[in-house]
This record gives structure tokens, sequence and C-alpha cells, in this order.
């Protein structure tokens, strides 16, 4: 049976906005975060404390923070790599951080310049400050389905990593599709995997649609009981890090896939996709959200 509440992890304005090679103003960013909040998103990464030589995108995500209308009950949060990361956050008044690991030693090492190991090391001090200050925090693991220099990722690494994160303190672990080369039959074996050891609701899709591949994961990751799921307005997105991992699960699309099936997240449709023409119409790029191209021309 399929979960009755989905809760989406709007990541637009953080993994969207890190990949675009067009440099987007602070107000467009601003503006955004509240279209998002204003369309019903009650939870959305709005930005990045990383080093601004790696991603020069995300260097301002203090002003964003400070920038935004926060609406009550919705979290806004941030990625936080270490503890300088961490402090900038919570300077910033960021409610939830995210680190992040990968499931392959390679990214790790371009995505965050050291070792798996080394970096499980290095989120464990943003843990126990993120505890001292009652801020949660979330994990990503990346490259859960394939990564971009080693290929094939055996389920059982994504497990190993997801598992050290969890039994740090991470509340919730979203696993990445960082290049979208994953399908349906692969997806939902590797959360069966994962969930032997982490209980489904701890567990988050992230699919990023590089190879179209990414509501078809995410209908098996619901049958497989996964009911939180990453994505992306009007699909923008990507890894610096990772060639070819443009474009996230478009968030329309996920929505409209979940009105379909009668699963309820609150969120309003048309307030979405106009948030998400909005933000193609200032970066000057095309709608990656099917729904979103089709009301278009309805
Ligand atoms: P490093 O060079 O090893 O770090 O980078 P370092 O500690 O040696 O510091 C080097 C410089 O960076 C120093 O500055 C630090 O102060 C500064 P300098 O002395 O040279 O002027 N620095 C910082 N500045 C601001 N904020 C910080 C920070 N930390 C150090 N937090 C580091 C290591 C992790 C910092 C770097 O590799 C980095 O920032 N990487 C970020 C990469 C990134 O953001 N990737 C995209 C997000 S992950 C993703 O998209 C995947 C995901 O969507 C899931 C999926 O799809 O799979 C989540
Ligand atoms: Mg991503």
């Amino acid at each position: 049976t399929l979960p009755r509440h989905v809760r989406l992890v709007e990541v637009g304005p953080r993994d969207g906005l890190q990949n675009e090679k067009r440099p987007l103003g602070l107000a467009d960013k601003v503006r955004l975060v509240d279209d998002l909040s204003a369309a019903g998103l009650e939870y959305i990464e709005a930005g990045s404390f990383v080093s601004p030589k790696w991603v020069p995108q995300m260097a301002d995500s203090a002003e964003v923070f400070a920038g935004i209308r926060r609406k009550p009950g919705v979290v806004y949060a941030a990625l936080t790599p270490n503890l300088k990361g961490f402090e900038a956050a919570l300077e910033a008044g960021v409610e939830e951080v995210a680190v992040f690991a990968a499931a392959s030693e390679s990214f790790s090492q371009k995505n965050i310049d050291c070792s798996i190991a080394e970096s499980l090391a290095r989120f464990v001090p943003v843990l126990d400050a993120a505890r001292a200050h009652g801020v949660r925090v979330r994990g990503y693991v990346s490259c859960v389905l394939g990564c971009p220099y080693e290929g094939e990722v055996a389920p059982r690494q994504v497990a190993d990593v997801a598992r050290e994160l969890f039994a740090m303190g991470c509340h919730e672990i979203s696993l990445g599709d960082t290049i979208g080369t994953g399908t349906a039959g692969k997806a939902r074996a590797l959360f069966e995997v994962v969930a032997r050891y982490i209980p489904r609701e701890r567990l988050a899709g992230h699919f990023h649609d590089t190879y179209g591949q990414a509501l078809a994961n995410v209908y098996a990751s619901l049958l497989e009981g996964i009911a939180v799921f990453d994505a992306a307005v009007a699909g923008l997105g990507g890894c610096p890090y990772a060639r070819g991992a443009s474009g996230n699960l478009a968030s329309e699309d996920l929505l409209y896939l979940l009105n379909g099936l009668g699963i309820h997240t609150g969120i309003d449709l048309d307030r979405l996709i106009a948030a998400g023409e909005r933000i193609c119409a200032v970066l000057g790029r095309d709608n990656g959200s099917r729904v979103a191209r089709a009301r278009r021309g309805a």
C-alpha cells in the first residue's frame, strides 16, 4: 500500500541554483523561497554554507536567510559540510541543517575534498554542536545508484554510509541518485536493503532526472514505503561536481503524480507552477517541469 501522506523537500533554491551558470541576484533568490512557501511547501532547502571557492552561487546564503519572510510551520534548511558552515548557518538563523556524504570514494574527494571516513569524522562535531543548539540534522548520501567516476555502486556501500549518518544522529537520511542513472527496480531494491538498518519513515529519495527516470524511481520507492522526496521547482539543478547531473526531479511533476494517487501534501499546484515559471524567466532557462509546460499550452 502507498503512504497516505508524503512530504516534499524543496531543494530548488539550493540544489537548483548551486548549478546555474548565470548568477542570480539576491532579491530573486529571496523571492523564489517566498514563492515556494506561499505555494504550501513546508520544507525548503534555501541555501548552503560551503566554501564560496567551491560553489560561488551559494556565497550569499546568509543574506538569503536574512531576506526571506519566514512563514510559520515552514522549515528553512541549509547544507553545512563542516563546523565552519554550521556556525555560519546558526548565525543566519537556519532551523535545520544537512550534512552530505557519498557512497563512492571518488565522488567524496571531488565534492568535499576528503575520503568518506574523513567526512563522517568531520560531521561528528557538527552533529554535537547541532544537538547543543536544538538544531535537527538531515544526512545525504550521494551516488547511491551510480557514480560519475566509479560507475556501479553496491547497495551495501550505501547502507554502510547511511547507517553511520543515522547512528551519529541524523534524523532523516536522503539517498541521492546524483547522476540520475538509477532505474525503478534498482531504486526499490536499494531502499529494501537500507530499510533493514534504518526505519523507512527516516528515509527519503532524492532523484535527479538526468535520464528521465526520476518519477518512476519515486513510484518504486513509494511502493517500498518511502514517504519523503526531494525535488526542485521547474526541475532546476544538478551538482557542480558531477558532470551531467543537471536537473532534479521537478516538484510540479512530483506533485502531479501524488495528486493523481490521492496522496495529500497540502501544496497548491498552480502556485507552484507560477513560482517555477517566474524563476525560469529570470534565469532565461527552459522550464524542466513537463506539467508546467503542458499547462502553458492549455
Ligand atoms: P577544503 O578546501 O578541503 O576545506 O574544502 P578547508 O577546510 O581546507 O578550507 C579551505 C578554504 O575554504 C578556507 O578558506 C576555509 O576557510 C574555507 P581560505 O583560507 O582558503 O580562504 N571554508 C569555508 N568557507 C565557507 N564555508 C565553509 C567553509 N569550509 C571551509 N563551510 C569543503 C572542503 C567541504 C569546504 C569544500 O569542499 C566545499 O565547500 N565543498 C562543497 C561542495 C558542494 O557544495 N557540493 C554541492 C552540494 S552536494 C550535492 O549537491 C549532492 C546532493 O544534492 C545529493 C545528491 O544529489 O546526491 C546533496
Ligand atoms: Mg542533488
